[in-house]
């Protein structure tokens, strides 16, 4: 009998040097294909050599939308999916492209929760520059993430909320991929960050998806462009697994919120829930909420009468936390303020050298086993378009050691005798 056509469902004999090669040269590559190079991966079949190989060649011939979705049906295939049935009302999640500053988690969850969704979010580690939602929910004293899969179910059903790590078992060919790509070259493909990125929130089960496309230095995308061409490929994967998804592009060429660090950002998160923290952060969160369906009006009254902020105390103590753990927080022993070189106007404030001035300090990690710091931290008193006389604070560097972080922190800054022109903070919004 002949060989049924190349395509959807025909059940591949593999070559893994024949895939390899097509698309080396610039061919599509069908479903089958896709989903038997993974399995054979996991299989030990394909080496990590030619998975390499083929993510390299991705990297430079791309994948159309319909390839990119069967590579994240592929890659959910690998592990266990969440089953999110027995949780009522509407499940939420949400991604962030990795940012400096950026503990928007942290305020747009509870708030959600507080409005009556139900949030099961699975988050990960910082890693460089950028920081991570599970490092910094560890800098409250007591709190675990690593929630075993019925406890996890069981927090969101009870209090609406649970934020815990993804678990070996989640979408585990990504993890493997991730980090063959960390080493070969090859994370910076937008077919392949979309199809990563989305295999683990379509795996983590949700209905509603908000995703937070940063743009700028401190971002993984430098350019609107690039960052537009990421969100929509990730839109298209989300609708193909029939699932409601928006995404925000939003401004990181500065950091958000004046705090980077960990416990800083769990303390100005806390601030922000009680409605008196920095507009920026305030702002972003409540439009990205908007974009899973809730009203800005509520959202406003729901900080303002505290019930935000009552999710997120519920939360830290259903995951170990010490009552009143988080007006407990840890702060570096030494405290030194950075000074204006020169008087007049912020013209920038560097996301990348801030986070990377931050890393330093021990707060973020370079490889992924390093341990980080809980305490240490920058507080930004001046962002761009601030007017400053030469001698006043800049920032206040919270550090281990006298001296540490305060001239990578000044080098971040950039003083201008002018105001710079604004840069909105949300860039666009896209729905599916
Ligand atoms: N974050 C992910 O989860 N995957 C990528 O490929 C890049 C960033």
């Amino acid at each position: 009998m002949p060989e049924p056509p190349a395509g959807r469902g025909r059940p591949a004999k593999l070559d893994p040097v024949d895939v390899i090669r097509r698309k080396r040269d610039g061919e599509r590559l069908t479903d089958a294909d896709i989903a038997a190079f993974i399995a054979a991966y996991m299989d030990g079949a394909v080496a990590d050599e030619q998975a390499a190989a083929l993510c390299m060649a991705v990297f430079f011939r791309g994948m159309d939308d319909g390839e990119t979705a069967a590579l994240t049906k592929a890659l959910i295939a690998s592990g266990r999916t969440a089953d999110l049935a027995a949780i009522p009302g509407t499940k939420v999640d949400k991604h962030s492209t990795g940012g400096v500053g950026d503990k928007t988690s942290l305020v747009l969850l509870p708030l959600l929760a507080a409005a009556g969704f139900s949030v099961a979010k699975l988050s990960g580690r910082g890693l460089g520059h950028t920081g991570g939602t599970l490092d910094k929910l560890e800098s409250i004293p007591g709190v675990r993430v690593d929630l075993p899969p019925a406890r996890f179910l069981d927090q969101v059903r009870r209090i609406g909320i649970a934020i815990a790590g993804q678990g070996p078992d989640l979408v585990p060919a990504d993890g493997r991929l991730y980090a063959l790509r960390d080493v070969t070259a090859t994370i910076e493909s937008p077919a392949l960050i979309a199809a990563s990125v989305m295999s683990k929130k379509i795996a983590g089960g949700a209905d509603a998806i908000v995703l937070d496309v940063k743009v700028g230095s401190g971002a993984f995308m430098k350019e609107v462009a690039q960052a537009r061409d990421l969100a929509r490929r990730m839109l298209a994967i989300g609708r193909s697994a029939g699932r409601r998804v928006a995404a925000v592009l939003s401004d990181m060429s500065q950091p958000l919120g004046h705090a980077v660090g960990n416990a800083v950002e769990v303390a100005e998160a806390v601030a922000t829930l009680r409605g008196d923290g920095p507009p920026d952060l305030a702002e972003l969160c409540l439009t990205l909420a908007e974009q899973v369906g809730a009203d800005r009006a509520r959202l406003r009254e729901l900080l303002r009468s505290g019930a935000a902020l009552d999710r997120l105390t519920a939360m830290v103590e259903a995951q170990g936390g010490e009552p009143g753990a988080l007006d407990r927080l840890p702060r570096a022993p030494v405290q030194v303020e950075v000074a204006a070189p020169a008087s007049g106007f912020v013209t920038g404030v560097d996301a990348l050298a801030i986070g990377r001035a931050v890393a330093d300090l021990g707060a973020g990690r370079r490889r992924k086993e390093d341990p980080v710091d809980p305490a240490v931290g920058v507080i930004l008193h001046r962002k761009r378009g601030d007017a400053v006389r030469a001698g006043e604070p800049l920032a206040t560097v919270l550090a281990r050691r006298d001296g540490e972080g305060v001239a990578a922190v000044r080098a971040a800054y950039e003083i201008g005798a002018a105001p710079p022109a604004p840069l909105p903070l949300v860039l666009e919004v896209l729905t599916g």
